[in-house]
């Protein structure tokens, strides 16, 4: 399974890719507008260093509703760097703005899916990704995880290359879920990654063995 982290914090993807398991990153306008007001510096200033920092897919969204603005903003956002991922939402101007997309070249991440039939329009218009996002289902009480299983069966029976990301992760159990599903992709938040690495007994081994070895370094 690929690692993306979900943040547009710089920060938190510089401590993330010095783990060395980074393989691409998600941003969205939230996330985006967040960063920009922390540091004070312009949008494309943060995706541009993100690109630097990441040897992966990096996904910058577009803001215009019409697929001709969708366009040209993704001709706008890919000038910034050759791993910018442009990412639409599935509306019908989305599908028609993805297929103008791709043809140039240029990866589509197609966001917020949340059914099937979305993630196969979002295929059939050769979207490079997809992200169902998990946990916004999970808060008005759908199992979110239950989509990502669907979608790959459906991905599965018709060979469509699209890359399944798991989005909207809130916590560990989702990454493991999604693992176990085969999910292509997780989009982490950096939290959550934090949490992936913690156990008790890891703790409690590592010092055990450190009192243990004290005992004998003076012999
Ligand atoms: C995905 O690409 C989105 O940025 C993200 O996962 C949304 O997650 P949220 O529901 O926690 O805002």
């Amino acid at each position: 399974m690929k690692f993306f982290i979900d943040t547009a914090n710089l920060d938190e993807i510089k401590q993330a890719s010095e783990l060395g398991l980074l393989d691409g990153v998600t941003t969205n306008p939230t996330l985006l507008s967040r960063e920009v007001e922390r540091t004070g510096m312009k949008p494309n200033d943060v995706l541009k260093k993100i690109c630097e920092m990441v040897n992966g897919p990096i996904s910058a969204e577009v803001v215009s509703l019409e697929s001709d603005g969708m366009v040209k903003e993704a001709e706008k956002l890919s000038e910034i760097a050759k791993n910018i991922c442009i990412k639409v939402p599935i509306t019908k101007e989305g599908i028609k703005a993805t297929r103008k997309i791709v043809d140039k070249g240029i990866m589509v991440n197609m966001t917020l899916i949340f059914s099937v039939n979305q993630a196969l329009l979002a295929a059939k218009a050769g979207a490079t990704f997809i992200s169902p996002f998990i946990g916004r289902l999970d808060d008005i009480a759908h199992i979110g995880m239950d989509l990502v299983e669907d979608i790959m069966v459906v991905f599965e029976n018709y060979n469509f290359s699209t890359e399944v990301i798991v989005a909207s992760i809130r916590h560990p159990l989702h990454v493991v879920e999604a693992a176990l599903i085969g999910a292509d992709i997780s989009t982490i938040p950096f939290t959550v990654i934090d949490k992936m690495f913690k156990h008790p007994l890891t703790d409690i081994g590592i010092e055990r063995f450190l009192a243990d070895w004290k005992k004998v370094q003076n012999k």
